[in-house]
């Protein structure tokens, strides 16, 4: 039954639907796709409100076409080709044996299909029952080539996304080189945006930037070989009177971890043209007769309320189909973290002191960072050989993870396996597993170097360490880090015409690495790093059910980090911990309790030394643990809002409730205090106004829509850096 998506074989229409949005697009003049609509939901397209016939000086005509006011360099269309009438930047581009690179695509056919393929090699959002879903796929042809263009459309019925991808065939008889070949299109027209992304640094990710778009072409994207913490895989385009809860706002989110572009193009009369896919930035496929090549996926979605209806939608499409792990919907364990406590000094005798005490404070798990390995005592050496570091643990870590175990706390493990050190065994042995271009010298970051990722027996080797290491002890969780980008972008194991695959390659060979490792040690939770967030995308969420937010641990400085991250990626992923003041990063020294309600509004842990604590915050912890354990099934799956944003401005304020809107934990943030403060409410949003509530600390009781409406003051303190947690329950 295709209830979610039909096609009207008259007027040569295709409309996908949910209950609360459509998506249209419609076969014109020489096989065109033109996109007609995507929005709030309509019934049914009557066929008339077609895009105006203009002829426009230099915007040509279709070949052989006397039609002088059908072009293809104004018609908003699902997908332009490089090389024939159409002016935008292309969202693909080939390049042919003899040079040439024009491309004309022509509509050839469609099937429709419950549920959703699986991408090969690639994560992907995907179905649990075929209702859940219907999957179009419209076929492009390009007659000369015989390529074959696939895009595929997946709409889910339940929740508001549309996932989609391009699929190339090569049905021809010549080897054909995509040079560029984008995931989505998407053409507005009569629409003034403004585009949100989230470009940051290395310990500052994720700050949301809101600009109009303007003329001309911008690109948002990564060529860094990761997702990358300067530029997020994540774009809005959105009213540009739209705010937190009003206006329409369209959010494109990729599920990939390599190089990426959003490029925004505001052309000459007004319409938006936005493309999404791998970044074409040294990117070349030789495309073989008779191969394929599958591109990744976009999520797109809707929402006609403003950015909280956006985040919503990824939020549940993150959570529930695209995360696979078994603990996709677990309570996830209060962790200690022992980096920010002893870095790169310490044994096996120094830690027990720690885990003892994360014991007593009733913490539930011990990670082990970085150091364990090798000969590991500073950032120099080892990486590649996970093997462990004998003087740190004579006993061997198996016997160290037992005494963990004993205390009645998980064990976690961190690993970097994508890197290699000149210092190592594995470069003693295979120098040329060190991704490098031959002749030249490669650029070194934080001393270490990038493993070719795109050679089978690299993957192969670090499979069975990685392996070898989790078989030796009972290992609960894994923190995978990857510390440096790519740089030398070059495979001695391919020919000089694959040299153009390498970074998307190096991205299939870690998601054959992550495959494999996750589906071998299903009960270990994995949680992504890339020098804190610099790998924080949906593609590793597919693997990884969480993700260390930021290297930096300043309370102040999460809030905009945290923020950001919550327009796309669900608080389920989201890692904090509560480290020591002045904080590493920058210095600041914040109060206890700040820095506890910033960590606890994500999944929660420590990342200090425990053991040379005050007595004092010693209690606070023991207070916040039990606390957490109190609210963390609300924080992590309940539903999340944003009520205050922190970036330039003085306050920040979020919630959570839970899915039948009867219990309630907010967050609220001062930055800086002032001698004569304005006062300022808090107001709260998705409660149920017939229903009253209950402040947990103070009794009071509050009708749910006077706490939407009326919103309570916030309290007057004259300290910088203060915080406030209320909880609230249904009566
Ligand atoms: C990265 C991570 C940190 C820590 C160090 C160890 O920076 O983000 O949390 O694991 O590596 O070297």
């Amino acid at each position: 039954m295709n209830d979610l998506i039909e096609f009207d074989s008259k007027r040569q229409v295709f409309h996908l639907h949910n209950g609360n949005i459509s998506y249209l697009f419609s076969v014109e003049e020489g096989g065109t796709l033109c996109h007609l609509y995507f929005g709030r939901r309509v019934q049914k397209y009557h066929g008339e409100l077609k895009y105006p016939r203009v002829d426009r000086g230099f915007s040509g005509n279709l070949p052989g076409s006397l039609d002088r006011t059908f072009s293809r360099d104004t018609l908003p269309k699902e997908y332009s080709g490089a090389g024939e009438m159409d002016y935008h930047t292309p969202a693909a581009v080939i390049r042919r044996n003899d040079g040439s690179n024009a491309l004309m695509l022509r509509y050839s056919g469609y099937s429709i299909e419950d549920g959703k393929p699986e991408l090969e090699g690639l994560p992907a959002a995907w179905v649990e029952k075929p209702e859940e879903a219907q999957t179009l796929t419209v076929t492009l042809k390009d007659e000369p080539t015989g390529l074959l263009y696939d895009l595929l459309y997946t709409i889910y019925r339940d929740v508001d996304i549309i996932t989609r991808s391009v699929r190339v065939r090569n049905a021809g008889n010549e080897d054909v080189f995509l040079e560029k070949a984008a995931s989505l299109q998407i053409d507005f027209t009569d629409r003034d945006f403004d585009s949100i992304c989230l470009p940051g640094a290395h310990a500052n990710e994720r700050h949301p930037e809101r600009q109009r778009v303007g003329y001309g072409i911008q690109k948002f994207g990564s060529i860094r070989g990761t997702s990358s913490h300067q530029m997020n895989p994540f774009l809005a385009l959105a009213d540009r009177k739209a705010d937190e809860y009003s206006g329409d706002v369209y959010g494109f989110a990729m599920v990939y971890s390599g190089n990426h572009s959003f490029e925004v193009e505001r052309d000459q009369i007004d319409q938006t043209h936005l493309v999404i896919g791998i970044n074409d930035y040294n990117f070349s496929w030789k495309l073989e007769p008779g191969s394929a090549f599958q591109t990744p996926e976009v999520l797109m979605t809707y929402s006609d309320r403003g950015f909280d209806r956006m985040s919503q939608s990824f939020h549940r499409i993150i959570r529930d189909r695209i995360v696979r792990s078994r603990f996709a919907h677990e309570e996830r364990p209060i962790l200690v973290n022992n980096w920010e406590a002893t870095y790169f000094d310490f044994d096996e005798e120094k830690l027990k002191t720690i885990v003892d005490d994360a014991k007593d404070l009733g913490i539930e798990m011990f990670v082990l960072d970085d150091g364990w390995f090798g000969h590991r005592d500073d950032d120099n050496s080892s990486l590649g050989d996970w093997k462990v570091y004998e003087r740190k643990f004579p006993s061997g870590l198996g016997h160290f993870a037992d005494y963990v175990h004993e205390k009645g706390l998980g064990f976690g493990l961190w690993f970097e396996p994508e890197m290699i050190s000149y210092d190592s065994d594995l470069y003693r042995d295979h120098p040329e597993y060190l991704m490098h271009v031959p002749g030249r010298e490669p650029s070194p970051s934080r001393n270490q170097y990038v493993l070719d990722l795109t050679r089978k027996e690299v993957v192969d080797n670090l499979f069975e360490q990685v392996s070898e290491i989790l078989e030796s002890g009972r290992i609960d969780y894994v923190k995978w880090d990857m510390n440096r980008h790519l740089s030398d972008v070059y495979s001695a194991s391919l020919p000089k015409d694959r040299q153009g695959e390498v970074y998307h390659r190096y991205v299939l060979g870690l998601y054959d690495l992550m495959e494999r490792l996750t589906e071998k040690f299903p009960d270990v939770l994995f949680e992504g790093c890339s020098g804190g967030g610099g790998r924080f995308d949906a593609g590793m969420a597919y693997y990884m059910p969480q993700i260390w937010t930021s290297d930096n641990t300043d309370a102040v400085s999460r809030l905009t980090i945290q923020y950001g991250t919550s327009l796309v990626y669900p608080i389920s992923m989201t890692t904090a911990h509560v480290s020591a003041i002045p904080n590493h990063q920058t210095g600041r020294k914040t109060p206890f309790e700040t820095r506890g309600n910033a960590a606890m509004s994500a999944v929660f842990g420590y990342e200090l030394d425990l053991t040379r604590m005050s007595q004092e915050d010693r209690d606070k912890v023991k207070e916040q643990v039990s606390c957490y354990k109190d609210i963390r099934n609300l924080v992590q799956y309940g539903t999340f809002h944003r009520l205050k944003s922190p970036v330039d401005t003085n306050q920040a304020a979020w919630m959570f409730v839970s899915d039948d809107r009867r219990d309630v934990c907010v967050m609220t943030f001062q930055v800086l205090a002032s001698a004569q403060p304005s006062l300022t409410k808090t107001k709260l949003t998705g409660l149920d106004p017939e229903l009253e509530y209950e402040n947990l600390e103070t009794g009071e009781v509050f009708g749910g829509d006077e706490l939407m409406e009326l919103g309570f003051y916030d309290p007057v303190v004259h300290q910088d850096y203060t915080s406030k947690m209320y909880r609230f329950r249904a009566l």
